[in-house]
């Protein structure tokens, strides 16, 4: 067997990627707490409950998990309706609860990297329409402005919106999330205010604090033809790709919206973003499907024979990884990995995922791509959305009743990892050792 390392460069980032409404618990004023007590919206019924308890202080314990485990980075998101818990009413002591972990997170050597707005809204927000409201572009601005004047101190690296991708999607076309709606016009509504509230938080940001960099986080997912000969598959693959993929950092490039029915354009968005924020999970195959119009025509697939993750979500699709960095670079900004992972309870596939994965890292990163960094969802199990508990993405299990937590092996794999700032060939004898010729060939 060969004995190698492959190495990364001095500096780079390592950590693991959080969210408010998932990990801090008791957090009732928000759209999300209200869609989870409905019969019928969160898997076995499913609630956050206390979540991973990070509001009481457990933060405290899970940060020293990360800086054990070597990582030098995190990125954690703050709650909009607890800082700004009714239209006319900041939370000082929410803020200073930010502060401290912040605080917490710099002491311990680990730079954070904040997320503004991840997925969840503020229950008056939701009352006032939320996203399809154009005045949400204003709100969110404000809120913004409040808490980057009181955490910048501690943070220079803002991501403005999580995925608005997903939450148009999710939210306004599939009915997942909450507001629950499959409504097209309402969700080039939801995206056309979600182009001017990133703009607005940019430019915001860049006033108060000058050296910040600031940035969104796109879900990249690969969109493949079910048959590559066959035209309509090819078409509705890159018309997928282009609606779900480009969208945002597009218009965040050059002010261009782009609809399958219209365009239009947003000069204060161009320019507005000193780095992306890729999150990558899997690919998959698109076929054209004149007979599924509730599905928009599409039959969507996982190649045969791939690896999936226990509930069939995720397919273990590593070079699907360097596509979408490749993807990345069209935008001429500094990429970070914002989340990659799996969902894994028993952690089978999970170790190999991560270094396949990162194998491919390292070739996009040897090829000069400007990755910066990675951030793995997640640091430990947390409250997976519409999912509930039934999905596990932990590098630590959480038992949510007792909160009591237990390392998997992935943890230590990713430690190894994080440590040498680089993955080699003992790492992958000691936990994958299935993939360890695909990897280091002889
Ligand atoms: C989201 C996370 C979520 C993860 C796993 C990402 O799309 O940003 O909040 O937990 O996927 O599904």
């Amino acid at each position: 067997m060969a004995q190698a390392t492959f190495h990364f460069p001095r500096g780079f980032l390592w950590g693991t990627a959080t969210s408010s409404h998932q990990v801090e618990g008791d957090n009732k004023n928000n759209n999300w707490w209200a869609w989870e007590q409905e019969s019928g919206r969160i898997a076995e019924g499913h609630t956050s409950g206390l979540a991973c308890d990070w509001w009481a202080g457990r933060w405290q314990e899970d940060f020293d998990r990360a800086v054990e485990t070597g990582q030098n980075a995190h990125r954690l998101s703050i709650e909009w309706s607890r800082i700004q818990p009714a239209p006319d009413r900041w939370d000082e002591h929410a803020l200073d609860n930010y502060h401290q972990m912040l605080r917490g997170l710099k002491e311990r050597g680990l730079t954070p990297i904040v997320t503004l707005h991840h997925f969840t809204d503020p229950f008056w927000l939701e009352e006032q329409g939320g996203w399809e409201n154009e005045a949400v572009a204003a709100l969110f601005e404000a809120y913004v402005r409040r808490v980057v004047e009181t955490l910048k101190e501690y943070v220079s690296i803002w991501c403005t919106i999580n995925e608005p991708n997903v939450v148009a999607t999710a939210g306004y076309l599939m009915g997942w999330f909450p507001p629950g709606k499959q409504d097209l016009n309402a969700a080039i509504q939801v995206m056309t205010n979600q182009v001017r509230a990133h703009s607005a938080a940019y430019h915001a940001i860049h006033e108060i604090q000058s050296e910040a960099r600031v940035g969104l986080v796109v879900n990249y997912r690969g969109f493949d033809p079910l048959r590559t000969w066959f035209p309509p598959d090819r078409l509705a693959a890159r018309y997928v790709s282009r609606l779900y993929n480009d969208f945002f950092p597009r218009a965040a490039l050059d002010g261009k919206l782009v609809f399958l029915t219209k365009r239009i354009t947003i000069p204060q968005a161009i320019g507005t973003q000193d780095f992306l924020g890729i999150n990558y999970y899997t690919q998959e195959l698109i076929g054209f499907a004149p007979r599924a119009p509730k599905e928009i025509f599409l039959r969507r697939s996982f190649p045969e024979n791939v690896d999936l993750s226990p509930s069939g979500v995720i397919a273990n699709i590593p070079k699907g990884f360097l596509k979408a960095l490749h993807w990345g670079l069209q935008y001429k900004v500094p990429i970070i990995v914002t989340e990659n992972g799996v969902e894994d309870a028993a952690d089978e596939l999970r170790p190999r995922y991560i270094a396949e994965h990162i194998h491919q890292m390292w070739r996009a990163v040897n090829a000069y791509y400007p990755v910066e960094g990675y951030f793995h969802w997640s640091l430990i199990d947390n409250f997976e959305w519409h999912q509930g508990w039934t999905q596990r993405f932990g590098l630590w299990e959480l038992d949510p009743e007792t909160q009591i937590r237990s390392k998997r092996p992935s943890a230590d794999l990713y430690a190894a990892i994080c440590k040498q700032n680089g993955l080699s060939s003992d790492m992958l004898a000691e936990f994958a050792p299935i993939i360890l010729e695909k990897i280091f060939p002889d």
